[in-house]
């Protein structure tokens, strides 16, 4: 008989740690509702034509991405991002601006699988239309600051840069690439293939081999021009100023294309370094133009799930919400009454969980024990009778004790709350 296993790349997130990841979102979303933004839960297939436009020299586009021709001849993508779905959403639906957004889901990339890379992975994000203010920025910056913070995570670098003005962007692109053509002997073979598809990305090459090169690159800094300039320090004035602490860099580079101005990164600390990007944003100020809309800056941020929760994995911290139960019912009188006695508790509001199969006592006993839940309450045909229950601590030495059942609700809540 055939078997069937996850696809590479792609993983069955199971119980615990699916409560984890519940927790992650939950954490993303108490951070950003108070800030002001509302959830987009956009279509996790679209138009092809949508995604290509984050950038045709990205691998995201040109390798990576999973599309196929639907029963309607429609080629349609899987998508890669949610950052060019929100803007199509916008286009679509013409929302008064600011419009303040986030989002969770998954995200498909073929990818080489490994450790912190995966073909679906998770993100959450959020993206701001509207203003071109750099306070925006600052804002959506510290947003995800604070929330990597709240997961309790403290070896995170927040890496920052500017892109420029696609004018500014276009002259620093061009100079790039001609400096990088006069060194091309010298650098890796990888880097030279890079620098054939998207010279920028050379910017990101880790390899030894390229460092000096980089090194004596030329940077966006000289081709900057006032606007950009002042855009630049009042975002880094903003991020003083909340007390958000970061490094320029001005070798940062994004893998996608749509990236303008203020650009940045969460590096976390342990990870290897093609992996250590746990999230990371920017200003898209031409993206919703090129989907068909109106002129309207934008910017945002994703961070992954998988690999911040490894990341948290990695400094110890995070275990998510304890979603153990409260109470085990264990019942060797039939199982009538741990039918009813449930679903009484279960609508009051207590976790409760009981064994089926009519098992033997200690292997109810055993389930309990398995189950994480705090007591047990244990029913036999003596406590039926004299209408009690004995209530059984499985977590400290309380021992059991003998309670009616009609106080059984109220003597659980005095314990479990
Ligand atoms: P990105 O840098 O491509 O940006 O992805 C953001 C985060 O998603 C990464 O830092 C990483 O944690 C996670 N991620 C990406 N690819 C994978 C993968 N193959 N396996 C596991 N995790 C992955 C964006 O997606 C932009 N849309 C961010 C943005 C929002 N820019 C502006 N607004």
């Amino acid at each position: 008989m055939r078997t069937f296993q996850t696809s590479p790349g792609m993983r069955d997130i199971l119980p615990p740690e699916s409560g984890r990841w519940s927790s992650f979102v939950d954490v993303f979303r108490m951070t950003v509702s108070s800030a002001g933004y509302g959830q987009v839960i956009a279509p996790l297939l679209e138009d092809i034509g949508v995604f290509q436009r984050v950038g045709e020299a990205t691998d995201v586009v040109t390798k990576e991405m999973y599309d196929f021709v639907d029963k309607g001849d429609r080629h349609v993508a899987l998508r890669p991002e949610q950052t060019a779905s929100i803007c199509r959403a916008f286009v679509q639906h013409r929302p008064a601006t600011p419009w303040k957004v986030w989002y969770t889901g998954p995200n498909f990339r073929y990818e080489k699988p490994q450790r912190g890379r995966y073909r679906q992975f998770d993100q959450v994000g959020i993206e701001v239309l509207g203003p071109d203010d750099p306070d925006v920025d600052v804002e959506v910056i510290a947003l995800g600051w604070d929330f990597l913070r709240a997961l309790g995570l403290h070896k995170v670098t927040l890496l920052v840069n500017t892109l420029g003005e696609s004018s500014e962007r276009g002259a620093f692109v061009t100079s790039l690439e001609a400096y990088l053509r006069s060194r091309k002997s010298e650098l890796s073979e990888e880097s030279v293939a890079t620098l054939e598809r998207n010279p920028l990305r050379v910017l990101d090459s880790k390899r030894e081999q390229d460092q000096t090169i980089i090194e004596g690159a030329p940077t966006i800094m000289e081709f900057l021009g006032e606007k950009s300039i002042s855009h630049f320090a009042r975002v880094r004035y903003g991020l003083d100023l909340l007390e958000v602490p970061y490094r320029i860099d001005n070798r940062l580079v994004r893998g996608l294309d749509y990236y303008r101005q203020t650009t940045f990164e969460f590096a976390g600390g342990t990870l290897e370094s093609a992996q250590n990007a746990l999230g990371g944003g920017g200003r898209y100020d031409s993206l919703v133009e090129d989907l068909g809309g109106p002129a309207t800056p934008g910017i945002g941020f994703a961070i992954g799930l998988d690999r911040t929760l490894l990341a948290c994995d990695d400094e110890g911290v995070f275990p998510g919400e304890n979603l153990d139960i409260d109470v085990f019912i264990v019942d060797t009188a039939g199982g009538s009454e741990a039918l009813r006695l449930t679903n009484q508790l279960r609508r009051e509001g207590f976790r409760i969980d009981r064994a089926f199969d009519n098992r033997s006592m200690k292997s109810q006993m055993k389930a309990a024990d398995r189950s994480g839940a705090k007591y047990a309450v244990i029913l036999g045909e003596d406590e039926i009778r004299s209408g009690t229950v004995l209530l059984k601590s499985l977590r400290s030495d309380e021992g059991q004790q003998s309670v009616p059942s009609g106080d059984l609700a109220a003597r659980l809540r005095e314990k479990i709350t």
